[in-house]
């Protein structure tokens, strides 16, 4: 299964009328820069703030918070076009403990700083070739950036339906210290319990590919 961003956001890239909505939304940080260390101040708030990077086109971010009101989530999105299906899909609805980011992982360490309490990454781009391997956002080289962003003990929880990517991120994240705390290698066979589902997730699972899942923790 690959989806390195060449199906769905090529035919999403030109959403007529993106920029305007994402820049007049009350869900965008468009100063996010400004917020470096002290982004609990955007919810008037000291609840833990979980992020999701990549997360499309927003189900499971949106849904994540809804259900939890004592959690601040932020989601990171590198592309307008798939920012603003998640605009739409929340209308008028306000949910004070969402907000969305659109930018380029590759940066993320020049944005938070010992902040973070769970970083979710759910069906990231595989980025199948040896080559692109410090692409996938599980490498040594993402979970190095990582490091700054969580404020206290490193959470990462990830789900996918590439067993490669599922195989490399697990060899990945142990390597560079972390501890895993739940691993599922089929979330519906299991009935994981409050799981939310992705868009990718939905697709996949109803084509009857297993979906992993992996929670990691390290404290130092
Ligand atoms: C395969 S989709 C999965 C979307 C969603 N998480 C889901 O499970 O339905 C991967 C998403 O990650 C975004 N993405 C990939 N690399 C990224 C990066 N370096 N920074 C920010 N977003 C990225 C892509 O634009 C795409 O929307």
């Amino acid at each position: 299964m690959c989806y390195n961003g060449v199906g769905d956001n090529m035919r999403l890239r030109n959403v007529r009328g993106a920029n305007e909505k994402i820049e007049d939304s009350s869900y965008m940080i468009l100063d996010y820069l400004e917020y470096r260390g002290h982004f609990q101040s955007l919810f008037a708030n000291n609840h833990p703030i979980h992020i999701e990077i990549g997360m499309g086109k927003g189900s499971f971010i949106i849904e994540k918070a809804r259900r939890n009101p004592d959690i601040n989530f932020i989601g990171i999105e590198k592309y307008d076009s798939v920012i603003v299906r998640a605009l739409d899909k929340l209308g008028k609805e306000s949910i004070p403990n969402l907000r969305f980011i659109r930018m380029d992982a590759e940066h993320i360490d020049d944005v938070f700083w010992k902040e973070i309490d769970t970083i979710y990454l759910n069906f990231s781009d595989p980025w199948p070739k040896n080559r692109h391997e410090n692409r996938r956002l599980s490498s040594i080289h993402f979970l190095q950036k990582y490091d700054s962003l969580f404020a206290e003990r490193k959470r990462i929880v990830m789900k996918t339906d590439n067993r490669h990517l599922f195989e490399f991120s697990l060899v990945s994240m142990v390597e560079y210290g972390y501890s895993i705390v739940d691993v599922c290698l089929d979330i519906y066979a299991e009935d994981l319990k409050d799981n939310v589902p992705t868009e990718y997730e939905t697709k996949f699972h109803n084509l009857g590919f297993p979906i992993y899942m992996v929670e990691v923790i390290k404290n130092k």
